[in-house]
């Protein structure tokens, strides 16, 4: 059996560092007929955006086995579930809750707490009402203010239930996949699109904030974002310049004007029409003061100059994984220790972390050793980070199972269990047992 180990020293080796599993509404639930749609119902619902044609219509049917869902994570014996809330099945087209939804969560957060698992609950992972797309979306600034609305109704439903909110899972791919280069829902594609989806989304983040602090004042509240780190593909000025764009423009974009209160100085650079609509007040809501960070990470990307555009990036090159990553954990260590160095951060939690790979299944098992030694990597780098001084909280694996992998459908496995889609039937890969005996082992 494939382990994975840490030094016994080591400040993830302790029993308060919370080790968790991360899964996503829409990616494990099904369970179509009893919310309403959302905006990626639509975009499966589209030619072409989807690699093998699928939906999320059934998925994992984590919504008819999420019991045996629940007994599979306390089998793990990890510390903490990262789950998202979809709106959709939670809230009606008036803007109140929808009883059934709010119940089937409460009865998971109720299973959860009886077993010691810490309930990690994102408010929105890229399920957007599709009624609310259809009056403008994440460009309508009124969409965050239904935001705010829902995560008001919700959290108060929840009542104690939770341990800790996450606002918005990754707002860079809500706005630049989804509204900018349109590879993921709802599929708008222009430069005029991405930076206002991404303000309002920013201060659909902060007004949840404030109303978290008053709703849910003893739970950890925070933000996930996702980094992709940029490097120069050589020390050429040009290349360094166009790199730290690319930065800045990616990356920084989310979490600067959150810590800060105030967007990066590219925002200069830009045409006034590919600049957000900011009101006053707005920058003070979006940096109202996080408990945590999340940090999910997967891979970094190379950047040159480019004669036409701000910067030109490079294809991924050397190891990668099945969905084309490259495998580069160094790369998150440099973060974690780089945006320690340029920010004054709350404690992070690294709340998504894994890897895609072409996963054999034999004689009942997955002996995915790949994936175990992309965990050992990754485990290292944070640890590394650790070292150096930055406050890293908890680690989540992405993820709990095989489920949807967005534009690519079912044909990646990020999962450390196996699901056999035609049977729903789940399997603990080698990489799971891993995870779990480390945990175990503190
Ligand atoms: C992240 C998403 C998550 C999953 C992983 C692979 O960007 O948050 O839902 O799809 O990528």
């Amino acid at each position: 059996m494939p382990q994975l180990s840490l030094p016994k020293d080591s400040s993830l080796m302790a029993k308060n560092f919370t080790y968790g599993v991360a899964t996503a509404s829409f990616q494990i639930e099904g369970g179509v007929a009893d919310r309403l749609p959302c905006i990626w119902d639509t975009f499966c619902n589209t030619d072409g955006k989807i690699a093998d044609k699928s939906n999320g219509d059934v998925a994992c049917d984590h919504y008819n086995r999420w019991l045996q869902d629940v007994d599979l994570i306390e089998s793990l014996g990890v510390d903490a579930y990262r789950l998202s809330i979809s709106w959709p099945r939670v809230m009606d087209k008036r803007g109140q809750l929808n009883d059934r939804g709010v119940q089937f969560y409460i009865d998971i957060l109720d299973e959860l707490n009886k077993r010691n698992i810490k309930p990690f609950v994102t408010l929105y992972h890229w399920d957007l009402p599709q009624h609310l797309e259809d009056k403008g979306g994440w460009l309508n600034r009124n969409t965050a203010y239904e935001f705010a609305n829902y995560v008001h109704l919700i959290s108060k439903a929840f009542a104690t239930k939770v341990y800790s909110y996450a606002t918005l899972n990754e707002p860079f791919c809500s706005a630049y996949l989804g509204y900018e280069v349109g590879v993921h829902a709802p599929g708008v594609v222009g430069r005029e699109f991405g930076r206002k989806a991404a303000h309002h989304l920013l201060l659909a983040h902060g007004l949840a904030m404030q109303v978290l602090e008053k709703n849910s004042p003893n739970t950890l509240n925070g933000l996930v974002l996702n980094f992709t780190p940029c490097y120069s593909a050589s020390q050429n000025e040009d290349d360094l310049t166009a790199t730290a764009f690319a930065d800045d423009y990616l990356n920084q974009w989310y979490l600067k004007p959150v810590i800060d209160g105030e967007y990066p100085a590219i925002m200069q650079q830009l045409p006034s029409a590919h600049r957000p609509e900011i009101m006053p007040g707005d920058m003070e809501i979006i940096s109202h003061p996080l408990d945590y960070l999340g940090v999910n990470f997967y891979t970094r990307l190379r950047y040159q100059a480019s004669a036409t555009d701000y910067y030109h990036e490079l294809p991924h090159q050397g190891p990668v994984t099945d969905i084309g990553w490259e495998i580069y954990p160094q790369g998150l260590s440099d973060l974690l220790i780089s945006l320690d160095s340029k920010y004054s951060l709350p404690p992070i939690y690294i709340t998504e972390n894994g890897a895609a790979m072409a996963d054999v299944f034999e004689n009942n098992q997955v002996n995915d050793l790949n994936r175990v030694e992309y965990y050992q990597q990754h485990l290292l780098a944070v640890h590394d980070a650790a070292e150096h001084g930055v406050n890293i909280q908890g680690y989540f694996a992405w993820s709990l199972m095989d489920n949807f992998e967005w534009a690519e459908g079912y044909l990646k496995r990020f999962g450390i269990v196996h699901v056999d889609y035609d049977t729903q039937v789940r399997t603990i890969k080698a990489s799971g047992h891993a995870y779990s005996a480390l945990i175990k082992s503190r």
